[in-house]
Order: structure tokens, then sequence, then C-alpha cells
């Protein structure tokens, strides 16, 4: 069972020590502040009494928590455990269940290597707005698919046929309660009805100045061939709205670089790698945080 629950928190024996040892400390203090504060009603001890050390020890316990783990330093693993604790409890509680206090969770498609996926996960790891919720892929033998795992995020292997003629996977993803998509090297065409399902919640990161060298066929080295086929001087990245047609959609952010005569696709490929690596997690974040979740 612990070794289970160190796998689950994905933090080393020491960590998980400073952990327990903090979960036990944090008890303990906020039993004692419990009682300290009841002392101060004059309360009998009864069934009163009992009700009220409950209610009082539920509310003091994150606080103790919180204070312990700064001195043995695991604030920021009980600052992010809390969140998902309250996130668990607003999701399920009408009462507290205001979109404002609950994170978005963002899916990526993706069916390559995975490098941006994984930029943007690290980026938002610990993030108390947006959470990773899912890997979405096309292909059983993509890198991504092992970056997810490392992450322990799950992962949805889609089926073309469901996805183009049936419902494009709009029940899955919100089951996942998926709020927000976005797409890194994902070479699929974004049905209409997943596009519906997600007004304006649908992003692509394009390595190229779209609307140059975009369209159908236009990804990977394709992009990058045709940018130095054309003689271009610069060449760059756009992170862009996803429409029913292929790098149509409005685009949200671009960034430049030189193209050198003595580029070849490859050379420019890990140039537009850095510029992607760099930017889409930002930008990522500051879209998805903008959004309207009101349809
Ligand atoms: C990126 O170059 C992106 O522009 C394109 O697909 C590529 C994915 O690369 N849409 P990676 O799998 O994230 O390394």
């Amino acid at each position: 069972m612990l070794k289970k629950l160190k796998e689950k928190w994905q933090v080393s024996w020491i960590q998980f020590t400073f952990i327990i040892s903090t979960f036990a400390l944090g008890g303990s203090l906020c039993g004692i502040t419990g009682k300290k504060l009841l002392t101060l009603t004059n309360i009998e001890r009864g069934v009163i009494y009992f009700v009220l050390y409950i209610i009082t020890i539920t509310i003091v316990w994150p606080f103790c928590v919180i204070f312990v783990s700064i001195p043995l330093g695991q604030f920021k693993f009980f600052k992010n455990y809390l969140y998902n604790m309250w996130r668990k409890i607003s999701r399920n509680s009408s009462i507290f269940n205001h979109q404002s206090l609950v994170a978005k969770r963002i899916a990526i498609f993706a069916s390559g290597a995975g490098s941006n996926a994984e930029k943007i996960i690290d980026y938002l790891q610990g993030s108390a707005f947006i959470k990773v919720g899912l890997i979405v892929c096309n292909k059983p033998e993509a890198g991504v698919l092992t970056i997810a795992a490392k992450h322990n995020i799950p992962t949805l292997l889609i089926d073309k046929d469901l996805f183009f003629k049936q419902d494009a996977y709009v029940n899955t993803l919100k089951n996942y309660s998926i709020d927000f998509i976005v797409l890194a090297g994902f070479l699929w065409k974004i049905p209409m009805t997943l596009i519906k399902a997600y007004p304006n919640k649908i992003i692509n990161i394009h390595p190229a100045l779209l609307p140059k060298h975009g369209g159908k066929g236009m990804y990977g080295h394709f992009v990058h061939q045709a940018v130095l086929a054309n003689g271009d001087t610069e060449s760059g990245i756009t992170i862009h709205y996803v429409t029913e047609h292929f790098d149509e959609g409005k685009t949200i952010f671009q960034a430049k670089c030189q193209v050198s005569a003595t580029d070849t696709p490859d050379t420019l490929a890990a140039k537009i790698h850095q510029l992607e690596h760099q930017y889409y997690p930002k930008i990522v974040e500051k879209t998805v945080l903008a959004a309207d979740y009101s349809n």
C-alpha cells in the first residue's frame, strides 16, 4: 500500500517519509488546536462537543498540514494535494461547483515524439489553474504515450472510424471533464462535431509563419523543405485556433527565426522546435485561462 501511494505521488522514498511525517505532525497539531479552540467555548463533553470538534478539525486540518509542511520542505506537495482535494470536492458538490474555482482540464492531442506535449506538461506541473487531464493519440507506437505514462497522465488511443464517422470522442472527452484541447503534432483533421463541442477551445501549433506553408500535407519536414525551396529568409511558428480547414483558424501568436543560406530541413526544424518549446506552453496557459467556458 505504501509503495502504491509513493508511485501515485511520484516521489522518492526520502520525500515520501517527509510527506508522511507532515501528515502525522499536521494531524497531531490539528487535534491539539481543535481541543484548545473548543475549551474557549466552555461546552461540556457530549454529542454537541463531539460534532463541533469534528467540524473544527476539518476546518483547521489544511492549515495545520500546510504550516508543518513548510519546515519539512513539502509545501509544494501539500499545496497541490490540498488543491486537488478541493477540486474533487467542488467537482462533486453543487454548492462549490463554480467554474472559476475548478482548474481547467486540457487534453493534448499528439501523435509524434511528443516533445511539445512534454514541455506543456512540465510547464503546467503544479498549476492550480490548469491540469493536463488526457493525452489523445492515434498511433500506438508514438513517443508521446511513453511521456504520458511517465507523468501518470491517462491516454486515449483513438480509432479513425469512431473519430470521423461517429461522435469524434466528444462523450469520452466530456467524461474526462476536458475543457480545452491542445494539438501538438496531431495530423488528422479535426471533425466538425468536435469543433462544435469545443467552440474556440481547440488550438494548434504550426511550424511556419501562416498563412504561408500551411494546408493539407504541410507538416514536419514538408514545411521546412517548402520554406527553403521558396528561398524564405525567415520562418517561425504560428499558434492558432482550429477550424474545419487545415491551418486556417485565427492566429493567436507568431514568433520568428532567421533562415540562413546553410540551413537544411533538419537545422531549420531544430530552430523551430526551440521556438515551439519556448512559447507554446506559455501561450497554452494564457489562452486556456482567457477562454470563454459559458458555451
Ligand atoms: C511540431 O513541430 C509542431 O509544430 C507540429 O508537429 C510537431 C510536433 O513535434 N504541429 P513534437 O512531437 O512535439 O516533438
